[in-house]
């Protein structure tokens, strides 16, 4: 039987690139994975699927739309898997416009060459084709500590020029759901953790510091919440609302598993004295630094749509999945250190050193 192709863009990041694996593992499509190779973007995060000849990498840009057109030409796809994406908050509030170009721009040009594609196919494949495009929670903004969870009908407030710049594109997408019909999905979810996460996000940052003495640089206070989900969880919900969710509708995905970015932290310094005794106790090197402006407070998704319309649940639990991380960080040394030259040293060099010399020197308090 011919495997189904499917356009995914951004498939060489943290949750594209574990999404290809989970693909390719199930056998259910060919992927044509579509990146530009940002710094966030790295050909190491795939490469166990070098000899996979089911999986086609093209380095280049979802703005590209002559690109587009021809990789849709090609390889006529049954749907479109958009993770390319700005993704970092803090470089969006150093930088937005990167943010505006690809999110927003970016995201229009592949809804515009999606749609004559999409017009140009026949009966059959023109009814299953499914442009999905994958967002996050931070488009409705920051809950209060007693606030209901986020439902799919919660209002938009972004706050930060990332979270905005997702919502543009969502509003992009479901425009093109009423105006021209295209067959599009739409998923909001949380925060996500696990393998090949580039080190500049809160989990893997605080390991790879934590392992290597550095300080751990907490933002205010810490008591701002976040819900996590390991990425394995989400890439089997974006597979379940690909193949049954319904057309023009949206999913929020979470994993019920609210916690404050100082608790997470403790935790990682608990598993790190487990497995380096003789660095004990690694709390002493958290710092509180400069808070993070516009910082949401708290975010928490009620995904009880994913639960109800598709079968589908959380199964990683949290002590779990942060003990599994922290294993396949220390495990892939190789992986951290190929990811966080260049830009990566340059990033951290100016986003910590602006916050102050606890973020630099630590043990500040
Ligand atoms: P990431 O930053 O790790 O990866 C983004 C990928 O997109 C990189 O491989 C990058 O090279 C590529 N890219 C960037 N600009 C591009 C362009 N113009 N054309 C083609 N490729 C481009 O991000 P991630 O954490 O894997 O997030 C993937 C998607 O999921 C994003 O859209 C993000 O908004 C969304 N999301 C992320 C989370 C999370 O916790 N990480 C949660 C919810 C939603
Ligand atoms: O909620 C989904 C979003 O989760 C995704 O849409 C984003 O792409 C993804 O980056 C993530 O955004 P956050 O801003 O929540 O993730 P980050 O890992 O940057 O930060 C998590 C929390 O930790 C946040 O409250 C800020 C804080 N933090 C982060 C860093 C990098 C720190 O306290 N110190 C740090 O050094």
């Amino acid at each position: 039987m011919q495997l189904p192709n499917w356009l995914v863009t951004g498939g060489a990041g943290f949750i594209g690139s574990n999404f290809v694996r989970s693909v390719r593992r199930a056998g259910c499509a060919r992927i044509i994975n579509l990146d530009k190779l940002t710094y966030a973007g790295h050909l190491e995060n795939l490469a166990d699927l070098a000899d996979d000849r089911d999986h086609v990498f093209v380095r280049g840009d979802i703005g590209d739309a002559t690109l587009i057109d021809s990789l849709l030409r090609e390889h006529q796809p049954a749907a479109i898997v958009n993770f390319a994406a700005e993704s970092h908050v803090d470089r969006s509030i150093t930088g937005p416009q990167e943010f505006i170009q690809t999110n927003v721009v970016g995201t229009h040009t592949l809804l515009q060459c999606a749609l004559s594609y999409w017009k140009s196919l026949g009966g059959g494949r023109a009814a299953g084709f499914r442009f999905l495009h994958v967002s996050t929670d931070e488009v409705y903004g920051s809950l209060g500590p007693h606030d209901p969870p986020f439902t799919e009908d919660s209002q938009y407030r972004p706050n930060s020029p990332y979270a905005a710049s997702k919502a543009a594109a969502d509003h992009l997408v479901r425009a093109y759901h009423q105006t021209f019909g295209l067959a599009t999905l739409t998923t909001n979810c949380s925060n996500n953790y696990g393998p090949y996460q580039h080190p500049e996000k809160l989990i893997p940052l605080m390991i790879e510091n934590g392992r290597s003495g550095r300080p751990l640089p907490v933002y205010g206070d810490g008591r701002q919440v976040r819900d996590w989900l390991y990425v394995q969880d989400h890439c089997d919900a974006l597979r379940l609302v690909l193949e049954r969710g319904r057309a023009g509708e949206t999913y929020n995905i979470g994993g019920d598993c609210e916690c404050a970015n100082l608790d997470i932290v403790s935790s990682l310094c608990r598993l790190l004295d487990d497995m380096y005794p003789k660095d004990a106790p690694h709390a002493k090197l958290i710092a509180h630094v400069a808070d993070r402006p516009g910082h949401d407070r708290r975010y928490a998704i009620d995904a009880s749509k994913m639960r109800r319309e598709l079968g589908w649940h959380p199964r990683t639990g949290f002590d779990d999945g942060l003990a599994c991380t922290l294993r396949w960080y220390a495990e892939h040394a190789d992986w951290v250190a190929a990811v966080s030259t260049g830009a990566h040293e340059r990033w951290i060099e100016a986003n910590y050193v602006r916050r102050g010399p606890a973020a630099v020197n630590g043990g500040i308090k």
